[in-house]
């Protein structure tokens, strides 16, 4: 007799408290004999010569709000699969209810009632005509109920994943085990039928929970729908897409009348008046030119060890960035206390603010504002050096459009030396 592990399928000879592969506690079940023994069916080995293969469907349906369009790159492709994460609450109902109007849709959720749907629905002024609803969690009834419903449907949403069950599989609803089986039936449905589903995965903050991350590997696209809880700002991008780019990213805010398609490169900006402390600095994120203001605040500290503390670019990064300007600027960073904050809660990843963020505190150290409508655009490197971006052209064309008078990048300034001069010191 053997054991094994019903959530990482782990083997072993013994039954054991917590498996030692995946951690998880009470999770051995009896491997069934007849597993072992049982005589296997062998497929026949199909081969098909690829040229002769008709291109897929490339029609890509619309969903009519541009800035999921963009991200999806062009539309829903038949039979592709969509996981869309995101933590608990951030708006990926209210992203898929609005996103629906141009097809005909089986909403499947496990989390809230149809009375919720459609109340929040009518809010969203979603066309309800095309919307049809239900509230079953068992995988094996949903696949029947669809094979019926196939022609009356253009694509299936699965609002979550944790909350579908498979009556396969005795681990309950949210596990390893379920998901991988719920997926499997799903995709093995969607790809015989050229039916396109979009299955709503949470996740944590640390990307910790295992289910929707192990589905990527099974999809075609998976969109992450981010944005933090006191900003109302939100951000879709696409990881993966099989069908599309994956360095384009839609904006959206969430308003009381559901989430808004924002297309200004400039929302994040709040007022263009020139403080001590803050520099503004252009991006891209995907192909797409975007202005962010970054504001650092340094006071003298009374601690031995002075704080840092950042919110909207990476820990790692600033510290790296500190001590470059520790060297290259002679500033004295150890006798003061740092605070650096991206504004509109959103998080920078491009190095393009490399050289923006040191503009900022060398301003706030010298109490001292940056020129007059000026932008910084430029990755700083180890030696001070400040190397060029990718689309540093386009960044630059857009703020010369958008009436900024000064742009600071690597034609202009060679080695983060040269920002004395700007701040005369
Ligand atoms: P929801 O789509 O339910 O999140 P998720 O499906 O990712 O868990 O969105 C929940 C939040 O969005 C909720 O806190 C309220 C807010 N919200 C608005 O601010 N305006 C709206 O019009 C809607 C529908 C939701
Ligand atoms: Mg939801």
């Amino acid at each position: 007799m053997s054991y094994i592990c019903n959530q990482c399928g782990y083997g072993s000879a013994s039954w054991m408290g917590r498996c030692p592969s995946c951690g998880v506690w009470q999770s051995f079940i009896e491997k069934k004999e007849d597993q072992e023994t049982k005589k296997i069916a062998i497929e026949k080995l199909n081969i098909l010569s690829l040229e002769k293969i008709p291109e897929i469907n490339k029609n890509k349906k619309t969903t009519g709000i541009f800035e999921i369009d963009r991200v999806l790159g062009g539309g829903i492709v038949d039979g592709e699969i969509i996981l869309l994460t995101g933590e608990p609450g951030v708006g990926k109902s209210t992203l898929l209810l609005q996103s629906l109007n141009n097809f005909r849709c089986l909403y499947i959720s496990g989390e809230e009632s149809a009375g919720q749907v459609s109340q929040r629905a009518k809010r969203l002024k979603v066309n309800l005509k095309n919307l049809l609803f239900s509230d079953n969690t068992q995988i094996e009834g949903i696949i029947t109920g669809l094979k019926e419903l196939r022609k009356k449907i253009d694509i299936l949403v699965i609002d979550s994943i944790q909350t579908l069950f498979s009556s396969k599989i005795e681990t309950p609803a949210g596990s390893l085990s379920q998901i991988k089986e719920i997926a499997n039936q799903i995709i093995d449905f969607a790809k015989k039928n050229n039916l396109p589903v979009i299955i709503v995965g949470h996740i944590t903050k640390e990307g910790e929970i295992a289910g929707p991350k192990t589905l990527e590997h099974f999809v075609d696209c998976v969109l992450s729908f981010e944005g933090e809880k006191e900003s109302n700002f939100r951000i879709l991008r696409a990881s993966k897409n099989r069908f599309g780019p994956t360095d384009e990213i839609g904006i959206f805010e969430m308003e009381s009348e559901g989430l808004k398609p924002i297309s200004n490169p400039l929302i994040f900006l709040e007022n263009h008046e020139e403080k001590p402390g803050k520099a503004i600095v252009g991006i891209t994120e995907g192909k797409r030119p975007l202005f962010f203001e970054i504001q650092t605040l340094t006071v003298p500290t009374v601690l031995a060890i002075p704080r840092r503390v950042v919110k909207g670019l990476d820990y790692n990064k600033v510290l790296l960035l500190l001590a470059v300007a520790r060297k290259h600027l002679h500033l004295s960073l150890e006798k003061f206390d740092l605070f650096v904050n991206v504004v509109g809660g959103v998080n920078i990843k491009s190095t393009a603010a490399d050289l923006g963020f040191i503009v900022s505190l060398v301003s706030s150290i010298k109490n001292q504002s940056p020129p007059k409508k000026s932008l910084f655009v430029g990755e700083v490197g180890l030696l001070g050096e400040i190397r060029k971006i990718y689309f540093q052209e386009k960044i630059e064309k857009e703020a010369k459009r958008l009436g900024c008078s000064s742009v600071y990048s690597s034609k202009n300034l060679k080695n983060i030396k040269e920002i004395k001069s700007i701040f005369n010191f």
